[in-house]
């Protein structure tokens, strides 16, 4: 190969054209990089302005990829369909996320988990501060469940919180699906009669949830110790209703009056279950609803059960307030 003199000067001539080549090539790829992610970010806006939240549907079983990534989503949705078989020390009633969340966190009427993942962190006002969806999600182990607290670090919350992206697919943030706050709202909040709620109790309600409420392997208890606790938004008769009228019996769901729906739910909700300790604090700036049935900031216990069970390791039934790092002002190298 033939060495070229670097000083010649038509060498010269050559090694700027080179240069100015490279140039011009790093420009060119700096302006397609920058027009590249203009266009994404264009086809996202797009994307969030043709949402139509009506004609969304979540993604399904079947959609779930077959990848490192599916493998997690597929852990999570079995996370919350067998909740007390999986996760024994956290899980200690006997029901599953998926006894309410029905669907796989998907109906509409049953508080839906879909569009989650675009609606956190937000403020909720019962705990008076902005909230991450994994503590959102332990506030459903230590309250709804009368579980323990899942480690926010743990793999299984990984693989909760990957399911619920997933059925969140496509959901700009900051859109409202049907179900975003939760339970629907009654239309007319009634005053629940528990003699009435007993009637339709044995009439509607004993098939499945068993007479002493408890249920058993198939059907999840509605009081008792293996129910939720009075710190869960069903131990609300409000909250509870809408559930009841919406999605109970589970076999003729819409059966029930909406007032026979607010029987019931008194008089399921009038029966003992277990504490959730630091519930006091809730709702810290006051406001609570209405319905709730413990005394908090300015608010008196609606209708509270008749006794409340001690929880076992109640140190573990409270979602810690996320601690304050120091800034590393004070850290040593
Ligand atoms: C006893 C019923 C019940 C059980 C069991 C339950 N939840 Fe919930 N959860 C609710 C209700 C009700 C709401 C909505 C609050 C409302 O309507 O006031 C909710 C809200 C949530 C939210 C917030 C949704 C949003 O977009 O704001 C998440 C996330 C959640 N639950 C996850 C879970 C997970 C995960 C489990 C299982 C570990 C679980 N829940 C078990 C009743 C339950
Ligand atoms: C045909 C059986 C069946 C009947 C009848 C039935 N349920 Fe349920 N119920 C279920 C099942 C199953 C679930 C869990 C949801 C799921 O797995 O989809 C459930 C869940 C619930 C829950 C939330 C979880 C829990 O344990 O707290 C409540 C509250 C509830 N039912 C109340 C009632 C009331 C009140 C009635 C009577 C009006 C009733 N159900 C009748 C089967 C039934």
């Amino acid at each position: 190969m033939r060495v070229i003199p670097m000083t010649a000067p038509w060498d010269t001539v050559l090694q700027r054209t080179l240069l100015w080549l490279a140039a011009a090539s790093a420009l060119a790829c700096q302006g397609s990089s920058k027009s590249a992610s203009a266009a994404t970010a264009r086809d996202t806006a797009a994307k969030a302005a043709t949402f139509v939240a009506a004609n969304w549907r979540p993604p399904t079983e079947a959609d779930i990829p077959n990848d490192s990534l599916g493998a997690a989503i597929r852990r999570g949705l079995y996370l919350i369909r067998f909740t007390p078989e999986s996760l024994p020390a956290y899980a200690t009633s006997s029901l599953r996320c998926t006894s309410c969340h029905q669907n796989d966190g998907t109906k509409a009427s049953a508080a839906p988990l879909t569009g989650a993942h675009a609606r956190y962190p937000k403020y909720m006002t019962r705990s008076g501060a902005v909230i991450g969806l994994a503590d959102r999600v332990n506030y459903c182990f230590t309250r709804s469940l009368a579980g323990n607290v899942l480690p926010p670090e743990s793999r299984q919350m990984n693989d909760i919180l990957a399911y619920l992206a997933f059925i969140s697919h496509d959901v700009p943030v900051g859109t409202n699906l049907a179900g975003a706050s939760g339970l629907v709202s009654m239309k007319d909040t009634l005053v629940g009669d528990l003699a009435r709620g007993e009637t339709i109790f044995k009439r509607e309600c004993v098939a499945c949830h068993q007479a002493d409420g408890q249920g058993n392997a198939a059907f999840p208890a509605l009081w008792g110790p293996k129910s939720f606790s009075i710190g869960a938004s069903m131990a609300r008769e409000e909250r509870a209703a809408s559930f009841v009228w919406h999605n109970m019996p589970q076999s003729k769901p819409g059966s029930l009056t909406p007032q026979e729906a607010f029987d019931v739910a008194a008089f399921v909700n009038s029966h003992p279950r277990p504490d959730s300790p630091g519930k006091e604090t809730d709702w810290p700036s006051g406001g609570a609803p209405k319905d709730v049935p413990y005394a908090t900031k300015g608010h008196e216990p609606h209708r509270p059960p008749a006794s409340l069970l001690a929880r076992r390791t109640p140190d573990r039934a409270i979602v810690p307030t996320p601690p304050e790092v120091d800034g590393g002002a004070k850290r040593e190298h």
